[in-house]
């Protein structure tokens, strides 16, 4: 029974023949409805993509146009040797265009062009004097400054030598500038860095005379080119103390300071002897070097005067920076040249700001004959550039320091 019940249940659904398919509903799309305002926006909003578009593009062609000339130049003057802060100023110059054209290049002008001292118009010798080195350099400038010849200067440098060429600078302009190389030449045998001797006269003094161009500075330039004003007096002057200077010394109070440190080191130095120095002379106003001036014209006339003595106007002492010194030990300041001290001085003076004005040997360049006792103060830092140049104030001052 159990087994037919079990039959009877699977085959049940036989039964059911009439099948109805289900209804199926389905579902409903609401197509929106066609809103022609949308549509306008919507192609306006694609036209204005593709205009977007178009001036992107277009400004990145623009952009392209400008700046890849410019990378190509860039590149080139690299490729020329041009550092990227010379490039820079190529640039600012507008210079690019003509170097990548002919292809200018010399080591000389990519140092130089960045420099505060570069000169535009020398640039043809900044590509044509690429063995000289920077001093070289200014010299060379400063030469063509004064009227001299391309050639005549570059010809000078091929035969002398730099501290040869240095006295040209003060001297007047010599016209025959291979009568100076011949001169120059004939002295080789017995001119040094120390002593400088020519035969022929160069120089004119007080032919041509201006106002110190730095007055008041420690570093002002006071010769007989450039003159003090008649009233011109130190702001600062002080009474020197009797262990240092000649009694009712005056001095500019920086100066007067260095001196003290100078003398009390070289006394305080060891050795066989004592070193025993003091100042006397130093501050000279206007009147004061007019008097002895005078009185040195009295006795000598004019021509030589003027090598012993300055113009009023024309001395250091009324700079108020100046000394003449004197050893106690070895009788004052007329034989101060053949003093220990004076060799102290000559070695050390510069490290407290003093040099020696008018060194034996350069009495041609200074126009004065030389003078171991004349010290001038001009700041440790310019006197050790002085001092280490082997130059004369006068040369150093208008190589590196006039305009
Ligand atoms: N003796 C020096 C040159 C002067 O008179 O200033
Ligand atoms: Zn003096």
């Amino acid at each position: 029974m159990e087994e037919n019940k079990n039959i009877q249940e699977e085959t049940a659904p036989e039964k059911e023949t009439n099948f109805k398919m289900p209804k199926i509903k389905l579902p409903e799309f609401n197509l929106p409805k066609l809103d022609l305002s949308k549509l306008k926006r919507l192609k306006l909003k694609k036209n204005a993509k593709i205009l977007l578009l178009a001036v992107v593009l277009l400004v990145l062609v623009v952009y392209g146009m400008l700046t890849i000339p410019g990378m190509i130049d860039r590149n080139n003057l690299k490729k020329l040797g041009y550092s990227e802060e010379a490039i820079t100023k190529i640039y600012e110059l507008e210079w690019e265009g003509m170097i990548l054209t002919d292809e200018l290049y010399s080591d000389n002008l990519n140092r130089s062009i960045v420099k505060e001292n570069f000169r535009k118009e020398f640039l043809d010798l900044y590509l044509m004097t690429d063995s000289l080195n920077d001093d070289d350099f200014l010299l060379y400038s400063k030469l063509i400054l004064k009227g001299y010849e391309k050639a005549d200067v570059l010809s000078m440098f091929n035969q002398l030598e730099f501290w040869e060429i240095t006295p040209l600078l003060v001297f007047d302009f010599v016209e025959d500038t291979a009568a100076y190389i011949k001169d120059v030449d004939d002295h080789r045998v017995v001119n040094s860095q120390d002593s400088f001797t020519l035969s022929g006269n160069y120089i004119t003094y007080y032919a041509e005379t201006e106002p110190v161009v730095n007055q008041g500075s420690i570093e002002m330039m006071v010769n007989k080119r450039f003159a003090l004003s008649s009233d011109y007096e130190p702001g600062d002057l002080v009474e020197a103390r009797v262990r240092y200077a000649s009694k009712g010394l005056i001095l500019s109070q920086t100066a007067y300071d260095t001196l003290t440190q100078m003398i009390d080191a070289a006394e305080a130095e060891e050795g066989e002897t004592t070193l025993r120095m003091y100042a006397s002379s130093g501050y000279r106003d206007y009147a004061y070097q007019e008097d002895l001036y005078g009185t040195y014209v009295k006795r000598y006339g004019e021509e030589e005067a003027d090598t012993i003595a300055a113009r009023p106007g024309h001395s250091e002492h009324q700079t108020g920076l100046t000394v003449d010194m004197a050893s106690t030990s070895n009788g004052g300041l007329s034989k101060f040249g053949d003093s220990l001290e004076y060799q102290w001085m000559l070695k050390n003076a510069h490290k407290y700001g003093w040099i020696l004005r008018y060194p034996p040997g350069k009495e041609q360049i200074t126009g004065y004959s030389a003078e171991p006792w004349h010290w001038r103060y001009v700041g440790v830092e310019l006197a050790t550039k002085i001092y280490n140049s082997k130059l004369t104030f006068d040369e150093y001052y208008m190589l590196y320091m006039a305009d």
